[in-house]
C-alpha cells in the first residue's frame, strides 16, 4: 500500500467513526509527509412539509443535529411541530413525539394527514421534569426497537420552567442539559432529526426575547428558527442560529386548516 493510501484510510477510518456530515478538512501527519484531504458529504434532511419553512432551511430539518423552533405563544411552534410529524408519518416514517403541554391533538393531525398516519405515532405526554427526564432516558430504545425517523419534543421547557427557582437553578440547568445531550446523542447516533420547541420571555436583549433556559438549549440547539406572527396572521420563521445558513434569512407562511402553507401577504413586522 502507497503511503498516500495509508493515509487516505486512516482519515476516513477517523472520519466516518465520528459521524461528522459536514465538509471537513485535515491534515495527518506521518513520515514527515503532510496530506491535507477534503471531504464532502452531503448533509441529510427532512422534509417539514411546509414549502417556506422547507426553502427556509435548505429542504428541511437536518438529521443528526437538534433542530429548536422558538417564539411566543400562538406564533405556530406546535403547528410546525404536527406538520412535520404529519409529513413524516405520510412517508411511512415513524416519530416519537413528546408532549408536554397536551398539545397534540389527532383532530388537527389526521387535517393535515390520513389517519392511517396516525399509526406510526408514537406519542408520550409528560406531566413533570422527572417524568420527561425518564421518558428522555428511555428513547433511545424505543429508537432501535421501533426504528423511529424522527423524534419531536413540544415543548422542551415547559416542565422545567415549572421546576426551577432560585434555590433549584443550577441542578435543574444540569438535568435540562443531560436531558438535551442524550438527544442530541441520539440524533448522531441514529442519524435522525430531533425537533424541540422552545417558549420564550421578555429580556431587554436585541430583539426583546430571551429563550426560556437561555444559554443551555442555545447550545445544544445546531438550528435555531425563531417564528413570530403579525397581527394579519401571517407568520416569519427566521434563521437565528444555524451551522450552514446565514443568520437573519427568513419566509413567510400562513396556518391554514390544511397546515402550514406560503403566506401570499408580503406581511408587516
Ligand atoms: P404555545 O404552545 O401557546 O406556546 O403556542 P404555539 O407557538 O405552539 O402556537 P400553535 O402552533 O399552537 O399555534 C396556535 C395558532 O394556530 C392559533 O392561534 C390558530 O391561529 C392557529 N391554528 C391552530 N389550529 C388551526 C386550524 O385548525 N386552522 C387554522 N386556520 N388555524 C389553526
Ligand atoms: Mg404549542
Amino acid at each position: 500500500m502507497s503511503p498516500l493510501l495509508s493515509h487516505v484510510i486512516q482519515f476516513e477510518c477517523i472520519e466516518f467513526k465520528s459521524g461528522v456530515w459536514c465538509s471537513k478538512e485535515a491534515e495527518l501527519v506521518k513520515d514527515k509527509r503532510v496530506v491535507t484531504l477534503f471531504l464532502f458529504v452531503e448533509v441529510e434532511r427532512v422534509s417539514t412539509g411546509c414549502e417556506p419553512l422547507d426553502t427556509l432551511l435548505n429542504g428541511g430539518v437536518e438529521k443528526g443535529v437538534i433542530s429548536n423552533f422558538y417564539g411566543e405563544s400562538g406564533s405556530g411552534k406546535t403547528n410546525v411541530c404536527i406538520q412535520v410529524s404529519a409529513k413524516v408519518a405520510e412517508n411511512g416514517g415513524k416519530v416519537a413525539y413528546i408532549d408536554s403541554e397536551a398539545s397534540f391533538s389527532p383532530e388537527r393531525f389526521m387535517q393535515i394527514a390520513n389517519e392511517d398516519a396516525l399509526d406510526n405515532i408514537f406519542l408520550k405526554d409528560v406531566t413533570d421534569f422527572e417524568q420527561q427526564d425518564e421518558t428522555i432516558e428511555g428513547l433511545e430504545n424505543l429508537v432501535e426497537d421501533e426504528g423511529i425517523d424522527l423524534i419531536v419534543v413540544d415543548s422542551l421547557v415547559s416542565l422545567y420552567r415549572l421546576k426551577v427557582n432560585g434555590d433549584n437553578a443550577q441542578e435543574v440547568n444540569q438535568e435540562l442539559s443531560q436531558q438535551l445531550s442524550t438527544l442530541s446523542g441520539i440524533a448522531r447516533n441514529h442519524n435522525l432529526p430531533v425537533l424541540i420547541t422552545n417558549q420564550v420571555y421578555t429580556s431587554f436583549d436585541e430583539d426583546g426575547l430571551e429563550l426560556v433556559g437561555r444559554d443551555v438549549p442555545k447550545y445544544w440547539s445546531k438550528c435555531l428558527v425563531k417564528l413570530s406572527q403579525n397581527d394579519k396572521n401571517v407568520r416569519k420563521a427566521r434563521i437565528a442560529k444555524h451551522r450552514s445558513l446565514p443568520e437573519g434569512k427568513e419566509v413567510l407562511f400562513e396556518i391554514t386548516d390544511e397546515g402550514l402553507v406560503k403566506s401570499s401577504d408580503s406581511g408587516l413586522f
